[in-house]
């Protein structure tokens, strides 16, 4: 009976069919295929140098994964359900392929530990390329940063106009971000990058291996320290979905923020048409379907996150099948982060800024309120009643349907006597901006500052 199974020793009746459809995870991962070879060389290289199995046979598991691999590659490899995984898949067509030998792979190893390792393999590659990405949206904000350095636009608070910015200080506040998401995967690696196989099943192997070997054809810094650990532990896919969830997070506000700049009421921006759709009932319409899905998609990736903390809640040590449900998530997330950001690196790079209109809206909504106070302050006043003095002009301008900028001295005198002709400087939109130069601030010297430390820390 079940004579196709790597396990059917022990059994008498055959896998219900839909049993082995159910508990079946070749669907999913297969395409931990190239990690799984890789970490099987490794290991028969070792069982060879070792003394537990003969180096022939070595050699010849070696020569028969890489050509197993180059056929999964061709797209020549019948994957089969009944073989349940990706392991078991590759170790009976090894078998199948160089008989005798093939069979011996498996020594001092069990799919606890293979598993494992698979997908710290995997990760680990994938993490690499989403830094890579991250580089590249970096790249395309300090592209718009330089482009249009010195625009003006309204910052806001409440999305309430709050105080005039520079839109490239707004881009550099995304730098940012994506600076922190970046060390938060390479923080992530730290702790994913140990080999986890040597672990056994749960106990350890009875066999001399040489972990430290494997660990090295692996180019893994270290080893597990404690076999149930390695097996049961998948705190690196949850750092990284974590770290994921961050990043979506601020895929999400920026999202959010060039919907609303590119509506006809905003016109702050124009994203490319090739990033956008139309309406098949609307004529007029262009969507900004790309930052609208980047922003659905974040669900998506909390959800994932959701999901695998979820199963691993109260798993007992150490290997549990459902640990098998970790993959699906996990893959969708490195899917969901890396297309999210490749289209955000091509979309922001293409994305076309409206000047004008961000000035004019940066004038209005008494922007440079905060340094008509700041002015008095300078002037002497207690900042208190500089906010008061304010305060009242504003409302004055409200009533009168007027500006700021627009009250005569005259006007202004009757709000403080201590406010004179160079009010009328201080209050531009420029001197409002140029005039927060601390560390941090707006001002288009340090903004340009910012974007050249940045580039010089990139090189
Ligand atoms: N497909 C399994 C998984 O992804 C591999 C490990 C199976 N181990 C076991 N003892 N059933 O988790």
């Amino acid at each position: 009976m079940s004579k196709d199974k790597l396990w059917g020793g022990r059994f008498t009746q055959p896998t219900d069919r839909f049993v082995e459809e159910f508990t079946a995870s070749i669907e999913f991962d297969k395409r931990l295929y190239h990690q799984d070879i890789r970490g099987s060389i490794a290991h028969a290289r070792m069982l060879g140098r070792q003394g537990i199995i003969a180096t022939v046979d070595a050699d010849s598991i070696v020569g028969g994964l890489e050509d197993i691999l180059a056929r999964i590659e061709a797209g020549s490899f019948d994957f089969s359900v009944s073989l349940e995984d990706i392991h078991m898949n590759i170790e009976a067509r090894l078998s199948e392929c160089i008989g005798e030998a093939g069979k011996r792979l498996h020594t001092g190893r069990s799919r606890n530990d293979q598993v494992a390792v698979d997908i710290r393999l995997y990760l680990r590659d994938e993490l690499g390329e989403i830094c890579t990405f991250l580089d590249k949206l970096v790249d395309s904000l300090l592209f718009q940063s330089e482009r249009n350095l010195g625009v003006i636009m309204p910052g806001y608070t409440h999305l309430q106009v709050a105080q005039p910015i520079l839109f490239s200080h707004h881009m550099m506040a995304y730098v940012e971000m994506f600076g922190r998401d970046r060390g938060r995967m390479e923080d992530c690696l730290k702790r994913l990058n140990a080999l986890p196989l040597g672990a056994g099943a749960l106990a350890g192997t009875t066999f001399p291996i040489d972990r430290e070997y494997v660990a090295e054809l692996l180019e893994f810094p270290e080893v597990t320290r404690n076999s149930l650990d390695s097996v049961s532990d998948r705190d690196f896919a949850l750092e990284f979905m974590s770290a994921s969830s961050i990043l979506m997070m601020h895929l999400s506000r920026f999202s959010e923020e060039l919907i609303i700049w590119s509506t006809s009421e905003f016109g702050f921006i124009e994203l490319s048409d090739s990033f956008c759709t139309g309406s098949s009932i609307m004529p007029q319409k262009k969507n900004p379907d790309v930052p609208e899905l980047v922003r659905g998609k974040t669900g998506r990736v909390y959800g994932n996150l959701m999901a695998l903390l979820t199963v691993m809640k109260s798993l007992p040590l150490a290997y549990n099948k459902d640990m098998q449900e970790d993959k699906e998530p996990l893959f969708d997330t490195i899917d969901t982060v890396k297309g999210s950001l490749k289209i955000f690196a091509d979309m922001i790079r293409e994305m076309k800024v409206n000047a004008g209109t961000m000035r004019a809206a940066a004038a209005r909504g008494f922007s440079t309120a905060t340094d008509v106070a700041d002015y008095l302050v300078r002037k002497g006043l207690p900042f208190r009643d500089a906010h008061e003095i304010v305060g009242k002009a504003v409302r004055y301008c409200v009533e009168n349907s007027t500006d700021l900028p627009e009250l005569t001295l005259e006007t202004w005198k009757n709000f403080s006597e201590s406010i004179e002709a160079d009010i009328f400087e201080a209050i531009t939109l420029e001197a409002s901006v140029n005039a927060r130069k601390a560390t941090g601030g707006t001002a288009l010297e340090r903004v340009k500052a910012e974007i050249e430390r940045v580039k010089a820390g990139r090189e």
